[in-house]
């Protein structure tokens, strides 16, 4: 098996990382083609996908290194312009894998869509008539996608919400549907709009909203991690941060409690989270505005508002990590297949199904987050930072190649970082 862990990654060109991605994950040689290009998706496919196109935009695309799940390595692909998201992920994932690495499960794909009912005479006998007719309902809804139920997938159960609004009461129907390795909206939006009008005449009322919800409650990922206390500690080592492996759990745990119980704290955590998620989705073609709203609900789902993860120490003092949250996300149709380099990104997870990819993203959130809480709970989070931002600044200042390293490292050296001191630097050098 290829490991995920390739020593120095960062320092390689780009021609020796593209290699050593083609090795890993034994990608054809039109993928690392592919890979190697800058503009892969082109003007007449983007015109394709969207309205008005005039031109694509583009993200950084790199690839996150060390990680194990499940005792497989993944090399992970994520796509985002914010400094220290790949680094830091990559970092997490190193101080893991010297331990167990991941662990990550998933429920069954099982999204949710839903029919609003309106001007119902009786809510009771409309529930009652509803979820007595709860079998055909469910062959109706099967028969408009025959290939779902072929691969094992198609609506499941119904059930059946009363909801109080400020224009009275209205029922609302969920028809539960397997959806296999899609996202699932298109699936599930032409279930509930093909099954309303048997829905109508069951509860005499008048159906109105017909879609899918992003809250994917029945479609959670869920990830777990133990570090050894130890490990963690000689994670810094070389940086004086004057405390003990225990003072560090401690720390840590300080960190996360606060995130338990402040919503300011916890939105600002979980948005930590979402920058290891965002990515990969991202860079895998994936509605990432879907899962942010199902990530945010589910937060806050039954309970205030919430961290999406939780820490704690185990028997012997070490640091336990642990998520949970919806993830919906899939392997066909969509972005998937018409980006081509959302394809590459999916062959290079190696990702066999949406349950698989939405594990490798729940854990890349975990490390994410657990990234982030380590350096404000020892260093803060500017030092870690420092030396990434500047290299951004010594870029905005007109850096270019061996000067951008060199500008940033001076920079975070002389701590003094600004687009002013990069341009003094860069005068100099270039003299
Ligand atoms: C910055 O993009 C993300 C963090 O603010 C997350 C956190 O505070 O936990 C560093």
């Amino acid at each position: 098996m290829s490991s995920s862990e390739i020593h120095e990654f960062y320092k390689k060109s780009r021609s020796d990382r593209i290699e050593a991605i083609k090795e890993f994950a034994k990608l054809s040689a039109e993928d690392a083609e592919l890979l190697g290009k800058c503009c892969s998706l082109e003007f007449d496919t983007a015109d394709k996908m969207i309205e008005n196109v005039v031109a694509t935009q583009q993200l950084p695309l790199g690839f996150a290194t060390n990680f194990q799940i499940n005792g497989k390595d993944y090399l992970i692909p994520m796509a985002v312009e914010e400094p220290s998201v790949v680094a830091a992920a990559s970092k997490v994932a190193s101080i893991a894998r010297k331990g167990k690495g991941f662990e990550a499960e998933t429920d069954e794909p099982i999204m949710i869509g839903q029919i609003q009912l309106l001007g119902i005479k009786d809510l009771e006998k409309a529930k009652k008539s509803i979820e007595e007719a709860e079998k055909s309902l469910i062959e109706v809804a099967n028969n408009a996608d025959p290939v779902l139920v072929k691969f094992g997938g198609g609506a499941k159960k119904v059930s059946v919400r009363e909801i109080e609004s400020n224009k009275g009461k209205m029922l609302v129907v969920h028809l539960h549907v397997d959806v296999r390795d899609a996202m699932g909206a298109n699936a599930v939006n032409t279930m509930v709009e093909v099954i309303s009008p048997e829905v109508e005449k069951l509860s005499g009322g008048t159906s109105r909203l017909r879609i899918i919800t992003n809250l994917a409650v029945e479609r959670k990922a869920r990830a777990k991690v133990v570090f050894d206390k130890r490990i963690l500690a000689e994670s810094f080592k070389g940086k004086d941060i004057g405390m003990d492996e225990d003072e560090i759990v401690e720390a840590i745990l300080d960190v996360y409690e606060l995130a338990a119980s402040d919503q300011f704290r916890a939105t600002t955590h979980n948005k930590g989270i979402m920058n290891g998620i965002d990515a990969v989705a991202i860079a895998c073609g994936q509605d990432w505005r879907a899962i942010e709203a199902g990530a945010h609900s589910y937060a806050a789902f039954e309970r205030p508002y919430t961290s999406l993860t939780k820490y704690y120490k185990d028997e012997k003092g070490n640091l336990v990590g642990e998520i949970e949250m919806p993830l919906a996300v899939g392997l066909v149709g969509g972005a998937v297949k018409t980006n081509p380099m959302a394809g590459v990104c999916i062959r290079i997870l190696g990702v066999k199904t949406a349950q698989e990819l939405a594990m490798v993203m729940t854990v890349v959130g975990l490390a994410q987050n657990f990234a982030a809480i380590r350096e404000i709970a020892t260093r803060g989070i500017q030092a870690g930072h420092m030396a990434l931002h500047a290299k951004n600044i010594a870029v905005m200042a007109g850096a270019k190649g061996k000067e951008i390293d060199a500008i940033g490292d001076q920079m975070a050296a002389e701590k003094n970082i600004r687009v002013d001191r990069a341009k003094e630097i860069l005068e100099e050098m270039r003299k």
